[in-house]
């Protein structure tokens, strides 16, 4: 299976968690990582160029930070580019048809708040609805997302562990995810 990470951190030098999942995706040759921020600084998305990517993998990865119950704002630009009407959805646009689609994300917050009655009100499941109908709008498959929880808070040896069980998430077979 062909896997494509799209990572999209906005201060990836700063960050702990985002960096700790991206460094042991890296030992998985089978994993293809990209940081959206490095390649478009200017927000300059090639809609072509990432049309191609999205044929060559058979599961795409997005990876970011939670910001503000949602994700950071080039990756919203990705969607609102990318995902063009004719190429991605309506007439014609069945290119992504069937494509596994995965959201990994790290929450400051704990998985205790994000529940009915929590700080949070929301699961994560919940909240990621709008990106999940997006990509189903799509034609897209969308797989159990990956969560870190209480990112800032956490250990190294915490996120250690976590990176271990995304680079076991992110290559698990789509039937053994959503049974
Ligand atoms: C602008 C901004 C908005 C944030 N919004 C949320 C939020 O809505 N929910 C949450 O749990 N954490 C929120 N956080 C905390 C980040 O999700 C957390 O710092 C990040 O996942 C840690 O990962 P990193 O070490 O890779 O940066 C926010 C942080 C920033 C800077």
């Amino acid at each position: 299976m062909k896997i494509m990470v799209i990572a999209a951190h906005p201060k990836l030098t700063e960050s702990r968690a985002n960096r700790a999942l991206l460094d042991e995706l890296k030992k998985h040759d089978e994993v293809v990582i990209r940081d959206l921020y490095q390649e478009y600084p200017g927000y300059d998305i090639d809609v072509q160029r990432e049309q191609e990517l999205l044929l060559e993998y058979d599961r795409v990865v997005f990876q970011f930070p939670f910001y503000w119950y949602s994700c950071p704002p080039l990756l919203k630009k990705w969607f609102d580019d990318v995902l063009t009407h004719g190429w991605a959805f309506g007439p014609g646009g069945d290119h992504l048809l069937g494509k596994e689609f995965m959201i990994a994300t790290t929450a400051g917050g704990t998985e205790r708040a994000y529940r009915s009655g929590g700080d949070d009100l929301y699961t994560i499941s919940e909240l990621l609805r709008p990106i999940e109908r997006t990509l189903t709008k799509c034609n897209g498959t969308f797989l159990p997302a990956f969560v870190v929880y209480n990112a800032d808070r956490a250990s190294n040896e915490v996120l250690a562990l976590e990176a271990k069980r995304y680079a076991e998430h992110v290559r698990t077979s789509l039937r053994v995810l959503a049974h």
